[in-house]
């Protein structure tokens, strides 16, 4: 008898909202709580904690709609083998709302997770704060903002938006480390349409204001945007499988056997005319192991290219100016999206390898009244602080402000290499010619001739990688196939990297 009252209540619990509610949510294209941790975890791993907790109150008829499990499944398992927490918002019971118990669950699994050093995934889908339960409900969300700022760093939090968050409930996963949407089916924003309507006499739908790819491609919130909840779900597996379980232990490594090193096809990428774009993926895929780069922030910011890959089996952080848009300029998007990435991997112990052809930061107005100033000193920063290995290959430009930014020795990256191609200057033949030889030229009988003159003069002597050589800010000049190999053997010699920061509280990166 007592041993059917538990597996009553199990059942009962499975149920969520119940039957109907489990519909409407397959009918919306969406699976149920249960079903997403089920499809996350490795088979048979999920144990539950917490699966009878109800809440308390008796609010506005709430005690006629108590739920076990509060509207959110939290527990433990194992992805590939390696612990996870995982809490899964339950839209079926009152919208997945959050209040005061199911706040508690949340926290309990975030304190484990802390405790035992391993990753926290958090599936969104909820109405927000409980309107019932008031207060408590705002108090819930601190919670777990407060342990969302404790954990960052030390362990690696992800969130996947399956559906509705609204108001703050859309800072838990802000504060996280990564954000995963589902195209068409979930969205974020601190105030929904009407609300807009309201207070900007703007008319929007939610998929505009908040959709996947709404904060893909314009807002940069989310670092994912996939095409359906399993698509989601195995975008999140992809990415942890390059990360490790917390700040104190590496990343898994996959077997390597070798000899694929030399990689002839990277001789042809570049193009003779310097002012031709080219794909940096290709570079990229040309270089690690095959099949391995996971782009992040796809859609966003395309001038600069960031994301995971192996080399040799083990985990890179990959930042690359991309030549293909906008010239691979640096502005304050791709300063932000690459700053952030950077502080990331530099957190998790995830080398850093640095691509680099850029002109050199966006001039104009609209940048300087954005404040690329500060914004663009972000990236600066967050090469400066990392203590990761890095290493660096210019693969052509390597122009003025942004030649330091990028990973340069200077500011402490540890290898720099640079193709032959390499132009490394203050800034281009033509606008350097124009600048230091404007006398001379305006009066020349031939000033156009004069022109081109000075300008092939100053390439001669800048638009290389051989000044920069000289002087050891290059430590080797490589052709295009050895890179693999020297990438291989450099990181290998860094695998032991010991450097530290001064001693302080926290630094002050310009936000
Ligand atoms: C209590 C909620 C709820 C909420 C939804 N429900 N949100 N119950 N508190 N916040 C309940 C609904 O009453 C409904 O119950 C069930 O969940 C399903 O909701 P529907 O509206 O039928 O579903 P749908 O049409 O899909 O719309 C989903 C939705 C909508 C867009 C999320 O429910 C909605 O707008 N909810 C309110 C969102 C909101 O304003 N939240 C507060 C944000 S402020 P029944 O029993 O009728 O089926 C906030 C502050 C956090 O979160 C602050 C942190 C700092």
């Amino acid at each position: 008898m007592k041993f059917q009252d538990l597996d009553s209540k199990i059942a009962e619990a499975k149920l969520g909202g119940g039957e109907t509610r489990i519909q409407a949510q397959h009918a919306k294209g969406k699976l149920t709580a249960r079903e997403r941790v089920q499809y996350l975890l490795d088979d048979g791993s999920f144990e539950e904690i917490g699966m009878f907790v109800t809440h308390r109150s008796s609010n506005f008829g709430l005690d006629n709609q108590k739920f076990l499990g509060d509207g959110v499944v939290t527990g433990y398992g194992t992805i590939g083998g390696r612990l996870v927490y995982v809490f899964s918002q339950d839209f079926t019971v009152l919208g997945g709302s959050l209040a005061e118990a199911h706040a508690e669950k949340i926290c309990k699994v975030m304190d484990l997770a802390m405790k035992n050093g391993a990753p926290v995934i958090g599936l969104n889908d909820s109405g927000g704060a409980r309107i019932q339960e008031g207060v408590v409900s705002l108090g819930g969300y601190a919670d777990i903002f407060y342990r969302n700022v404790r954990a960052s760093g030390v362990i690696p939090q992800l969130s996947a938006i399956m559906g509705p968050c609204a108001g703050g409930a859309v800072y838990s996963p802000a504060l996280t480390d990564f954000i995963f949407m589902v195209d068409g089916s979930s969205y974020m924003f601190v105030t929904g349409p009407n609300v807009v309507k309201t207070v900007t006499h703007e008319e929007v739908t939610s998929e505009e204001l908040g959709g996947a790819m709404t904060h893909a491609v314009k807002s940069g919130v989310t670092h994912f945007a996939s095409e359906n909840e399993v698509a989601c779900l195995n975008d999140l597996k992809a990415l942890f499988s390059f990360i490790p379980q917390n700040c104190e232990s590496m990343p898994p490594e996959l077997p390597y056997k070798g000899g694929d090193e030399v990689r002839m096809s990277l001789d042809g990428i570049i193009p003779e005319n310097a002012s031709q774009p080219y794909d940096i993926k290709e570079v990229i895929n040309g270089v690690i192991d095959d099949h391995s780069f996971l782009e992040v922030h796809k859609e966003y910011a395309g001038n600069i290219v960031v994301g995971f890959g192996r080399l040799a089996g083990k985990s890179i952080g990959i930042v690359a100016n991309q030549p293909a848009y906008l010239a691979g300029v640096l502005d304050i998007n791709a300063s932000n999206k690459a700053a952030r990435f950077v502080r990331f991997c530099d957190a998790f112990n995830i080398p850093l390898l640095v691509f680099e052809d850029v002109p050199g930061f966006l001039p104009g107005t609209d940048q300087e009244w954005k404040g690329i100033i500060s914004n663009g000193a972000k990236l600066l920063y967050a090469f400066s602080e990392a203590t990761v290995p890095r290493v660096t290959v210019i693969t052509r430009k390597a122009y003025g402000g942004a030649y330091d930014v990028m990973n340069s020795k200077h500011i402490g990256a540890d290898m720099n290499f640079a193709w032959p191609m390499a132009e490394i200057a203050v800034m281009g033949a033509k606008g350097a010619a124009e600048i230091i030889f404007k006398k001379e030229i305006s009066s020349d009988a031939n000033p156009e001739q004069k022109w081109k003159e000075k300008e092939a003069e100053y390439a001669q002597l800048f638009a290389n990688p051989y000044n920069a050589a000289a002087r050891g800010y290059v430590d080797e000049v490589i052709k295009p196939h050895q890179t693999r190999a020297k990438l291989i053997r450099a990181f290998d010699m860094l695998k032991n990297k010991v450097d530290v920061l001064p001693k302080k509280k926290h630094g002050n990166i310009p936000l």
